[in-house]
């Protein structure tokens, strides 16, 4: 698994529960909000009625997105993703079609399931897998998955290290990933030019296979650098056109890095003091330009580290203290920071994505 298991991408109350703490109301959370799904306008999932609408029937489309959450969870991912304009234009994109495919459906109009297979590129922290996530749940409402959960795998979760090892392992995860999305970062480590008898390409086949057999019930997601997405697919057609929907995902601007921060910092209910928001958008002036630096994931770290150099002070104070004393990060936690001292944030582990898959054994 990949992308520090132990944390979810995003705090956040689920779907149709009521929002807790600082968190946000979520958009159009009236009373409609908590109804049961079935038997709303929207209940022709997959354009499942029995007899097809009449020609001269009407449909309200805003009402249709309404009852299946579409919007809720559109403004949901307006409101959580800092920038990444073009990738929510894309998302918007995706849920118009297939909206659209499905109320072509109700009237009889053809509607074959559209390919959903999708490859995410970036660097690393600019929100991939965080997405993906939100695709799954988007996809389940509009009835293309059953469950919508999210299964994140490299390499070496698919790739066994010896002969007979790789196909009980790569149908092993499909299987988990059923009915849902299966990310898989950095997928070109799949395929090694280099090593023909690598296990890689027997994993490439099987989801090749499966993409092609499950489509009903599986999307797959490629993530990972977009130059080197390019030559995975240019040695791999098969796979590309297997692709429906490329996103791009920019790296984030100093502004975008600093409101990612302000917002991680609220769900975890802390706040800057001032000072201490001057400080630390000069930290990410400096951090921005150090090696493995990686975007908003970085944030998040230096947000630990954050709360770590409040919880020292305060402890190290003694005495009386407040709520908003817990709440407040100062100027001197910022300024704390190594990358003011030495320049480099050592305790930063590696993002994933620069790294080298080492030989395996067998490779
Ligand atoms: N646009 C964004 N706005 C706010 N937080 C973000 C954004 N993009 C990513 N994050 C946060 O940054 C962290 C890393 O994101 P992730 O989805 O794991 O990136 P990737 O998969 O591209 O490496 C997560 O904690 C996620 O919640
Ligand atoms: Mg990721």
């Amino acid at each position: 698994m990949t992308d520090d298991p132990a944390r979810p991408p995003l705090a956040r109350p689920p779907l149709g529960r009521p929002p807790s703490g600082f968190a946000m109301p979520r958009p159009g959370g009236g009373p409609g909000d908590s109804q049961p799904r079935d038997g709303q306008p929207g209940d022709g999932a997959g354009g499942d009625h029995a007899s097809p609408l009449a020609p001269d029937a009407t449909i309200d489309i805003t009402a249709e997105q309404q009852a299946l959450h579409i919007s809720a969870i559109l403004a949901e991912l307006d409101r959580d993703f800092i920038g990444l304009a073009p990738v929510k234009a894309r998302v918007r994109e995706i849920a118009a079609l297939l909206l659209v495919d499905k109320l072509r459906g109700r009237y009889g109009l053809g509607s074959t399931r559209p390919s959903l297979h999708m490859c995410f590129t970036g660097s690393p922290g600019t929100g991939k897998t965080t997405l993906a996530m939100r695709m799954g749940e988007l996809l389940r409402e509009l009835g293309y998955l059953r469950k919508g959960h999210l299964v994140a795998v490299t390499r070496d979760d698919l790739v066994g290290q010896y002969v007979g090892h790789t196909a009980p392992k790569t149908k092993e995860v499909l299987k988990r990933a059923m009915g849902g999305v299966l990310l898989i970062d950095e997928a070109y480590y799949l395929y090694r030019p280099d090593n023909e008898r690598d296990y890689g390409q027997e994993a490439i086949e099987i989801l090749l296979q499966f993409m092609e057999t499950n489509r009903d019930d599986l999307v797959v997601i490629l993530a990972g650098y977009a130059d080197r997405m390019d030559v995975f697919f240019r040695s791999n057609p098969g796979m590309a056109s297997r692709i429906a929907h490329n996103i791009d995902f920019p790296d984030f601007s100093l502004e975008e890095l600093m409101q990612i921060s302000e917002l991680m910092l609220e769900q975890e209910q802390y706040r800057f003091s001032p000072g201490a928001a001057a400080a630390f958008r000069e930290y990410i002036e400096l951090r921005m330009h150090q090696p493995r630096f990686a975007n908003a994931r970085s944030m998040r770290n230096a947000i630990d580290r954050l709360r770590l150099r409040q919880a020292r002070r305060l402890v190290t104070a003694g005495g009386q203290i407040s709520r908003a004393d817990l709440i407040e990060i100062t100027e001197a936690d910022v300024r704390g920071s190594r990358v003011f001292s030495m320049g480099t944030e050592p305790a930063e582990p590696a993002p994933p994505e620069p790294v080298q898959p080492g030989p395996g054994p067998a490779a």
